[in-house]
C-alpha cells in the first residue's frame, strides 16, 4: 500500500510514504537543481586528456562553496568526495583520485548540491578527448534512454512506465541496463521514496502524481548488465569489464507530464558536444 503525505507538513525522515511537493518547493528546485547544471556545464572545458579526476572534485567543491551551496556526498555515509568520477567499466561511486585522465576514456561525473535543507542531484558523460564509436554509441543510447523515461512520466502512470521505457530502448539498442541501482524520491532528502527502477513493466511501482519530485538515472553497459562493488565499499564496476554510461536528472510530476530541474543552460547535457 502507497501513501502519499504533504510534503510542507512531513516530518524530514524517509518513512515509506511519498512526498507531494508544492508550488513553492518546485521553486526551491530549480534554483538548487540550476546550480548543479552549471557546475556540470562549467566542467565540460576542463575535462581534457591529462586531468585528473581530483582537480574535477575541487571544481566541484569550489564551484559550489563559490555558489553557498555544499556538496551532499561530502561525508555522506562516510563518502569522502564532492562528486562521483566513473570511468569507463566503472558503473558509479567511482572516487576521484590523483590519476590522470586518458584520451578516448568516458567519465561520469555525478554531482548533488544541497542548499537550505533543498538536493540537487545530477550526473553527466564527458569523452575525454577523441572516444571510440562504440563509447559514443552508448553514451547516446543512455542518453536517450533518460529522455525515453522522462517521457513516461505523466500523473496516473506508474514508476513502472519509466523503467519499461528505458529497458525496453535500451536493449533494442543491444545495451543491457544495471538492475543494482536506481532513481529515487529527492527534494528535502537525498534519497527518498519511491525507488525509480530503470527496467520493468508499466503496471508496476506507485502511481506517479502531481508534486512529486525524484531522479531518474540509468545506468546503461554494453555488456552484460552485472556488476559487482569493489573492496573500498563504494566503486561499482561491470562484472565483465564491459563499458558503462549514466545520465541522471531531476524531475518533478506537473499536471500533464513533468519539469526537468537539472537541465543544461548550456544546452550541454546531451553526449556528442
Ligand atoms: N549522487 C548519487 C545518486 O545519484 C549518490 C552518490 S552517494 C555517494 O544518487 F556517497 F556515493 F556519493
Ligand atoms: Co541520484
Ligand atoms: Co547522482
Amino acid at each position: 500500500m502507497v501513501t502519499y503525505i504533504d510534503a510542507a507538513k512531513a516530518p524530514l525522515k524517509n518513512d515509506g510514504s511519498i512526498r507531494l511537493y508544492d508550488a513553492e518547493a518546485f521553486e526551491r528546485m530549480r534554483e538548487i537543481c540550476g546550480i548543479t547544471a552549471r557546475c556540470l556545464d562549467g566542467l565540460a572545458d576542463l575535462i581534457v586528456p591529462g586531468v585528473t579526476t581530483d582537480a574535477i572534485d575541487r571544481f566541484v567543491l569550489e564551484f559550489g562553496l563559490d555558489h553557498g551551496v555544499y556538496p551532499a556526498t561530502l561525508n555522506y555515509r562516510g563518502y569522502k568526495y564532492s562528486s562521483c568520477t566513473s570511468i569507463n567499466h566503472v558503473v558509479c561511486h567511482g572516487m576521484p583520485n590523483a590519476k590522470p585522465l586518458r584520451e578516448g576514456d568516458i567519465v561520469n561525473v555525478d554531482v548533488t548540491y544541497v542548499q537550505d535543507g533543498w538536493y540537487g542531484d545530477s550526473s553527466r558523460m564527458y569523452p575525454v578527448g577523441q572516444i571510440k564509436r562504440a563509447a559514443e554509441r552508448l553514451l547516446e543510447v543512455t542518453y536517450e534512454s533518460l529522455l525515453l523515461g522522462i517521457a513516461a512520466v505523466k500523473p496516473g502512470a506508474r514508476t513502472g512506465a519509466i523503467g519499461e521505457a528505458i529497458q525496453t530502448y535500451a536493449e533494442n539498442e543491444r545495451c543491457s541496463v544495471v538492475r543494482d541501482f536506481c532513481g529515487h524520491g529527492v527534494g528535502r532528502l537525498f534519497h527518498d521514496t519511491p525507488n525509480i527502477l530503470h527496467y520493468g513493466h508499466a503496471n508496476e511501482g506507485p502511481v506517479l502524481k502531481e508534486g512529486m519530485i525524484f531522479t531518474i538515472e540509468p545506468m546503461l553497459n554494453l555488456g552484460k548488465p552485472h556488476v559487482k562493488v569493489l573492496s573500498d565499499g563504494w566503486t561499482a564496476v561491470t562484472r565483465d569489464r564491459s563499458l558503462s554510461a549514466q545520465y541522471e536528472h531531476c524531475v518533478g510530476v506537473t499536471k500533464d507530464g513533468c519539469e526537468v530541474f537539472t537541465l543544461s543552460p548550456g544546452g550541454l547535457d546531451r553526449p556528442g558536444l
